[in-house]
This record gives C-alpha cells, structure tokens and sequence, in this order.
C-alpha cells in the first residue's frame, strides 16, 4: 500500500477533528464495561487515545507508518499500544469491543474486507462488540466532493493548493484523486484513494457470514435506526 505523505497526515486531525463519532465509541465501551478495545485502521489514533482509561488495554493498528508515526507522537499515545499493519497483525488476547473509525470499511476492498471481519471476530470474545459505519450507497455522496477549482489554505508547511477529482468507475466503487501543491516548495502530492460504497444488505450478509449478529444499524451517531435515506450506516455487530 502506498503510504501517505507526512505533511498531509499532519493535517488530518484538523480535517477530521473529534465529534460525535468518537462520542458514540466512547460511550458505548463505557456501556459495554469494555476493558480491551481494538481499534483497526486507527490513522492518527485521535479516537484510539481517548480510549485509555485505567485498567484497560488499548490497541491501535494501521498499515500506514506514516499514520502510526504520528499516533505514537500524540498526547496520550504513550498509554496505546501500536501496531503497524493489518488485522492479520491483531496480537494476541481477547478483546471486548473492536472499533474501525472513520469509514475504514471502505477503505478495505473484498476479499481483504471480509478476512478483515473474520480475523476480527477472532479476536473478541463471545458475545465481544464489532463497531463500524459505511456511508450509505443510496445517499451517493460522492457526487457532491468533486472539486475541481483549486482552493488555497494555510498549513504549517505553508499554503497549500488543493483539489479533487471524483470518479465512480464502477457502481459502488468510487477512486478520489486529490491532487495537494505545498506552494512554497512547488511539491505536488497527488492521493489515489478507492472507497467501496457498499450496500446494506451485503455488509449485514458478510458480518453473518464471518460469524457476527447484527444487533443494531444506526442512522446517525444518536442512535436513530438507519433508513434509506440515512447519509450513515453505524453496525453494532456481536461475535456469535
Ligand atoms: C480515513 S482513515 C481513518 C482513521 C481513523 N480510524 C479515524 O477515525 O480517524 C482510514 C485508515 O484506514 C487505514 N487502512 C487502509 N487499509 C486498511 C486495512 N486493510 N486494514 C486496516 N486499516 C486500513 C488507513 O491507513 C487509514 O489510516
């Protein structure tokens, strides 16, 4: 996997700041008694480190160096243990509640999305807590990112230009290519991203087929029952 620029990893927390996402985690492995919680695909690790809380293990992992440099440098991060990698990388004991943040789901193509839920499952104990959300399909969001006129923003590495290119190449398969000019130096950075836009039915279809009950699919991060039109799908699965 190509990793990311380190410039625009430093950017992503302010990108994608703390909210009502990680509210929603923290509350329910509060309610949950959650005592070890995975956190797959965990970037930055801005949720992982508000995991911590006494007695309790922490494990954030990620295939991106780049990401999980800057997780160990963080606040907090002292109290996490990282892992560099995927859920083949899960290290041993059982875990609680598994969490994967920020659409993770559709960053992980098939067949790697559905070993990613059985290695998962391996790793909670009965009845453990599987977490995630998938932007709904029929909301089609994406055709609403393209961005194609430049916009300029400060950085602490100088102005940077930004743009986007948006493309569903396939139904549900949708490549983003920003494109990132830090003006001082003239570097162009330029991101190819695929997000799966997965139906409902089918990631209910795969958590029963590795193994999981869905217990609940959420609309928005208060806990409203998901429709069709939710912009959201939040999946609370359970290990069977
Ligand atoms: C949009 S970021 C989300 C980061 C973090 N969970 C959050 O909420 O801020 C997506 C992350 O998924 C990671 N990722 C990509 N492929 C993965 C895989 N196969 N297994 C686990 N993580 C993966 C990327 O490296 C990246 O850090």
């Amino acid at each position: 996997m190509p990793d990311y620029d380190a410039r625009l990893v430093d950017l992503y927390d302010v990108d994608n700041p703390d909210g009502a996402d990680h509210d929603y985690v923290r509350s329910l492995a509060d309610e949950i008694g959650a005592q070890s919680i995975l956190d797959v695909g965990c970037g930055t690790g801005i949720l992982t480190a508000t995991l911590v809380q006494a007695g309790r293990r922490v494990v954030g992992i990620d295939p991106s160096s780049t990401m999980l440099a800057y997780a160990r440098g963080r606040a907090g991060g002292g109290e996490v243990t990282w892992v560099l990698g995927d859920s083949r990388n899960i290290p041993a004991g059982r875990f609680d509640l598994a969490v994967m943040s920020g659409n993770v789901a559709q960053h992980i193509p098939d067949p790697a999305w559905e070993r990613t839920l059985s290695d998962i499952r391996t790793a909670l104990r009965d009845d453990g807590v599987l977490t995630f959300e998938s932007r709904n399909p029929l909301a089609r969001a994406w055709t609403t990112w393209s961005n194609v006129e430049p916009t300029s923003r400060p950085t602490p590495h100088g102005l940077l230009r930004e743009w986007l290119d948006v493309d569903e190449i396939q139904p549900g398969r949708v490549v983003l290519t920003a494109y990132n000019e830090f003006v001082q130096t003239g570097d162009l950075v330029i991101e190819h991203l695929t997000l799966e836009f997965r139906e409902r039915e089918q990631i209910e279809q795969q958590l029963v087929d590795a193994g999981f009950h869905v217990a609940n699919v959420w609309g928005d991060w208060s806990r409203t029952a998901s429709t069709n039109d939710s912009p959201l799908m939040i999946f609370e699965a359970r290990r069977n």
